[in-house]
């Protein structure tokens, strides 16, 4: 059995999938697997025989991406596009993970995930364009659209909330942008609960296509960043005074979705599974945080 994971040293949700130490799952990462080096991919599957792929790797940087096009198209749409060409050909299952910026979050109820997309950034575009070229190319896929993805490894917003606490008496925080808060290591579990079921049994055409997952619960940042320092309060870091601002108040090279909410019932009823509570998620998180 030799699943892949592809995400570098530095991704988050590549991070949580290797914190669960299971054996079954290696990984692979930039230099060795780089989507903007096609060659790297193909002789990638030349070289292992693959049971199934996670793909992690993706351009995240969404202000960096408004300048940077070509090569987020890259990593994001083309690179994906030809992994799941060869998984096709090679008859590996793909699980490929998304974003909730495919929507414009103007709907103002949770997404599901027949509605359209609608990105208003490179980055939306860019992730929107890879989900409708995988599922185009390869018909064993799985594409899971999570959103706010926190962890106490890599670079997130929880982390720089309260980094950020740490050095400064107060701090403004963008009050109304509504979204659901993910842990890595939540969306992680849940990946290899997919994972299971796909080896425990024969592949059902019932499971390919879009899924949404993410935590339970929705926020606003600024919902997010008092729970965050509320917990970091615990382990002695001082509360600051966190002031509530609007959008237009923190602008920002790609314009955020306002709401941008997504469904789970879908993840629920194909293979019943749930993501827990963001507050819970967030607790563990900081804990570990202050551990390390
Ligand atoms: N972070 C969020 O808030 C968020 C929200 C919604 C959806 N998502 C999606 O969730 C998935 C996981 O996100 P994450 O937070 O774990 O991302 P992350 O921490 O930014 O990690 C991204 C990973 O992609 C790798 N990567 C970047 N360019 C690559 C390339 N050209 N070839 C191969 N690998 C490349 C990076 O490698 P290195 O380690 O070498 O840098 C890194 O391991 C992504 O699909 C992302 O679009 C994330």
């Amino acid at each position: 059995m030799t699943i892949f994971v592809i995400g570098g040293q530095h991704g988050q949700l590549a991070e949580s999938l290797r914190n669960l130490k299971d054996e079954r799952l290696h990984f692979v990462g930039r230099p060795v697997f780089d989507f903007t080096k096609q060659e790297t991919i193909a002789s990638f599957f030349k070289k292992y025989k693959l049971s199934l792929i996670i793909n992690t790797a993706a351009w995240t940087a969404v202000d960096a991406a408004e300048d940077h096009k070509e090569e987020v198209y890259l990593v994001n749409k083309d690179g994906p596009a030809y992994l799941a060409k060869l998984c096709a050909e090679y008859h590996v299952p793909l699980i490929h993970v998304s974003t909730d910026y495919v929507f414009s979050g103007d709907k103002h109820s949770p997404y599901i995930e027949t509605d359209p997309v609608s990105p208003k950034t490179v980055y939306g575009v860019s992730k929107a364009a890879g989900e409708v070229a995988i599922l185009k190319a390869q018909s064993h896929s799985i594409i899971l659209r999570t959103a706010w993805v926190y962890s106490a490894h890599g670079k997130n917003f929880v982390r720089t909330m309260i980094n950020a606490g740490a050095k400064n008496h107060s701090l403004r925080v963008v009050g109304d942008q509504k979204g659901n808060p993910t842990c890595s290591d939540d969306l992680a579990w849940a990946i290899m609960e997919i994972v299971n079921q796909i080896i425990g049994k024969k592949w059902n055409n019932h499971w390919s296509g879009i899924y949404h997952a993410v935590g339970t619960g929705d926020a606003t940042w600024y919902d997010l960043a008092v729970y965050s320092l509320e917990q970091a309060e615990k382990y002695g870091q001082k509360m600051p005074t966190v002031i509530a601002i609007q959008t237009k108040e923190w602008p920002t090279p790609a314009k955020r979705p306002q709401d941008s909410r997504l469904n789970t019932d879908k993840l629920d009823k194909i293979f019943g599974i749930r993501l827990p509570d963001w507050h819970k998620s967030v607790e563990k998180v900081v804990q570990r945080i202050f551990a390390i």
